[in-house]
């Protein structure tokens, strides 16, 4: 008896259960109510001891100290025009415009110009907005809950009543902002480029014009950090708010930027965690990616259907070519990607949908990126647009939303094609070999048919196998034909499509085939100097003869399937079947070991690179009864003999 385990879910669950309580307590610290100017985790203040910070900011102004605001004349009043073009009158000095409640102010603005907003007390104390449904519930949803509860919010603040400064009733005010454009560099060698400077944000409420010249007393200033500013507040009147593009000879051109204030949630989102992004696998123009699982919830639950019909999806995804230094500082700015990022959704370059693919089969949403170049390191970042829902003004966090970048490379060679959403195959999504006079669809069903049509085969033979007898006829107490044609069905894929590398690809666990034959291109491999090649099957032919035959990829390198897909086979099914797995360095040639630090190194369905890092905890160690000839089935394809 092997020692419990845990199984993959409750791996999982464990590692997600932990996290979860981590990101909980990060924010129970970070929205502490002392720490009224909370800020996203990895941003400012914490180590920033260059910008003068002042802590009276952070005590309720005394009423009477309020009274000068009051009586100062009020002149002229200026009408913002807002993004959807209505315009929004509010009171406000010259020289300084007004924010509604969630209603963004967009504005050009020139290096070594600083420009002043107010987020005036009428809206400070106006009416906060509706509750709105959100995202279903599930894990992914934490973050929004926490960006956009006002009852949670509220509750922390009611926590803070023990003060006596606090009598006076304060509302949270959310102030965020984006660089939607930046100035570029005033030289034709970019090569080092490390982007323009930030903008900067000041805020003060008892200081009308905020900015580079008024640091001191009651004005509180923030860097942009990749082209994005959070500052949370109390505020009890006017919120004065500044924003400046320092002086700089580099660049030239403008900035342009969106700001927002809110007394309901951040209009602008990042999220410094998990870029909740992974790479499942690309070729030379076109790559596959997908969030984590959304929820953990179980297929009958009601959060899992609703997720698995979203439509359309919730998340969006920008990429951009690493070697470009157009997105450089403005990482963090849904506005600054969607208008600059090479890859976006109105490139028509993104094909999205809800899967549930996968190890423990939850839903998630898939991203399949085109128009990529070859041999290229890409950014990808997950995003949101608006709520997911609904956009821009008036509506409780409309800036969108990004994550964290992570970066994905595509391949060389055209001989490997990704492919997804089979029909018969339903977990495969990985680059397979190809040939790019063969359209997508049709290389689809070339493999999913041919891999139905011996699974059909299959199924007749398992009939004639009393496994729907009565348990105690049954083959296995704890095994029957269900989970025998469940593993057939993944082994049969994982094997009759196998998963393809650039032949210029030196990783160690990758198995060259097709070395004899020509590339597509036409030129030869010189294997006159090896003739251990050129007798060595392995390397001379697919493990799918249909490859040879129909598709002619011509050498390509594969990452074989993972062992643990022969030995559940053989575990799972009635030894009358004859399955059984090669042993030494067959077994060495014929299948690969995963490897535990979440990167692929063998073959299995539902792979995405670093995602399931905690698989290997959760795998027992093989303990397979060879009970097959080393003739049946399993070696027929894996190693002709
Ligand atoms: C840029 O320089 C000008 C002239 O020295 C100065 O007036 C302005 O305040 C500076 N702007 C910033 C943002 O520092
Ligand atoms: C997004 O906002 C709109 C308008 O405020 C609201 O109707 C919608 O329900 C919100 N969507 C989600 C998913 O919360
Ligand atoms: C670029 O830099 C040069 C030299 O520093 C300067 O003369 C020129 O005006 C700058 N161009 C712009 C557009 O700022
Ligand atoms: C991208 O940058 C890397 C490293 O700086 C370089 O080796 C590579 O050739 C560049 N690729 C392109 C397409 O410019
Ligand atoms: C592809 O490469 C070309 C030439 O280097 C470049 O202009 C283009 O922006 C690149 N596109 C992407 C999506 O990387
Ligand atoms: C790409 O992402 C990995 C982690 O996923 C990181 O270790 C690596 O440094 C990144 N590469 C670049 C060039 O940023
Ligand atoms: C043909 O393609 C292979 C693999 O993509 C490459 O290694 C080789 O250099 C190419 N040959 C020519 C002549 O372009
Ligand atoms: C299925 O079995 C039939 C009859 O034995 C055979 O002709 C056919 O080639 C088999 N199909 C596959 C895909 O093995
Ligand atoms: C096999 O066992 C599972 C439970 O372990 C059960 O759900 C399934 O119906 C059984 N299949 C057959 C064919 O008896
Ligand atoms: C290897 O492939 C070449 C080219 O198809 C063929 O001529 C040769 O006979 C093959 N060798 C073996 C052992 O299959
Ligand atoms: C041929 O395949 C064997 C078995 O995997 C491998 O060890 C060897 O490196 C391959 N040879 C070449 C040159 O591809
Ligand atoms: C198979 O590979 C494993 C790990 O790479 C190695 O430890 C083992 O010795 C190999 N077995 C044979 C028979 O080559």
């Amino acid at each position: 008896m092997p020692c419990p385990k845990l199984s993959p879910l409750q791996a999982r669950f464990a590692a997600s259960l932990a996290a979860t309580v981590f990101v909980a307590l990060l924010y129970l610290l970070f929205t502490s109510p002392h720490l009224a100017y909370a800020v996203d985790v990895d941003s400012i203040l914490r180590g920033d001891h260059n910008h003068p910070v002042s802590l009276e900011l952070f005590i309720p102004v005394d009423p009477n100290e309020l009274d000068f605001l009051d009586s100062t004349p009020v002149s002229e009043y200026t009408a913002q025009e807002h993004l959807d073009g209505s315009d929004i009158v509010q009171r406000a000095p010259a020289g300084i415009d007004a924010l509604a409640n969630n209603a963004p102010g967009l504005k050009n603005i020139r290096i070594g110009e600083t420009q002043h907003w107010v987020f005036p007390k009428e809206a400070v104390a106006g009416p906060k907005s509706p509750s709105t449904p959100g995202l279903p519930a599930g894990v992914g949803r934490r973050s929004e809950i926490q960006a956009t509860n006002n009852d949670a919010l509220d509750d922390l603040e009611r926590r803070d009543d023990d003060t006596p400064l606090a009598t006076r009733a304060t509302t949270k005010v959310h102030i965020t902002a984006n660089t939607c454009l930046q100035p570029s560099l005033n030289t034709t060698q970019q090569a080092k480029d490390a982007g323009p400077p930030q903008l900067r944000l000041y805020i003060s409420q008892t200081e009308e014009k905020p900015g580079p010249d008024t640091v001191g007393s009651g004005v509180v200033v923030f860097d942009f950090q990749g082209g994005y500013a959070v500052a949370d507040l109390n505020a009890d009147g006017d919120v004065y708010l500044g924003v400046s593009a320092p002086n700089n000879t580099r660049y030239a051109g403008v900035y342009n930027y969106e700001i927002a204030a809110s007394i309901d949630g951040p209009f602008h989102r990042y999220d410094s965690g998990s870029p909740f992004l992974y790479f499942v696998d690309g070729d030379n123009g076109a790559a596959l990616l997908q969030t984590d699982d959304t929820t953990q919830a179980q297929p009958d639950d009601e959060a899992y259907k609703q997720w698995m019909s979203l439509d359309p999806p919730p998340y969006t995804m920008f990429a951009h070519n690493m070697n470009d230094s157009k997105i450089m500082g403005l990482e963090r700015s849904y506005c600054g990607l969607s208008k600059n990022a090479q890859i976006r959704k109105n490139g028509d370059n993104v094909d999205m949908g809800m899967t549930n693919r996968g190890l423990n089969h939850k839903p998630k949403e898939q991203f399949y990126v085109k128009g990529l170049n070859r041999s290229s390191t890409y950014y990808g970042f997950l995003a949101m647009e608006g709520n997911s829902t609904n956009s821009g003004n008036g509506v409780v966090g409309g800036g969108g939303k990004v994550w964290r970048a992570m970066n994905f490379t595509t391949k060389t060679g055209d001989n490997c094609a990704v492919l997804y959403d089979l029909e018969f195959c339903s977990e495969v999504a990985y680059a397979v070999p190809s040939n790019p006079g063969i359209r997508i669809a049709d290389l689809k069903s070339m493999y999913d048919d041919h891999a139905a049509d011996v699974f059909k085969n299959f199924s007749r033979s398992l009939q004639q196998i009393p496994c729907n007898a009565a348990n105690n006829a049954q083959y296995s107490l704890a095994r029957n034909c269900t989970h025998c044609e469940a593993a057939y069905k993944q082994w049969l894929c994982a094997v009759t499509i196998p998963r393809c590398q650039d032949y210029s690809s030196t990783l160690g666990f990758l198995q060259p085939r097709n070395v004899a034959q020509k590339f597509i291109n036409g030129s030869t491999l010189d294997i006159n100097n090896d003739p251990s090649l050129q007798f060595a099957v392995v390397n001379n032919s697919s493990r799918n003869p249909l490859i040879d035959e129909m598709i002619k990829p011509g050498p390509y390198k594969e990452v074989l399937p993972c062992q643990d897909l022969c030995f559940e086979l053989a575990q799972s099914c009635p030894s009358a079947l004859g399955f059984g797995c090669p042993e030494g360095k067959w077994l060495n040639a014929s299948y690969g070991r995963r490897s535990a630090n979440g990167d692929i190194t063998c073959s299995y369905l539902g792979a995405a690179y670093f995602l399931n890092a905690a698989w290997r905890s959760a795998v027992g160690s093989p303990q397979v009864i060879l009970g097959g000839v080393l003739g049946g089935f399993v070696v027929l394809w894996t190693v002709s003999l």
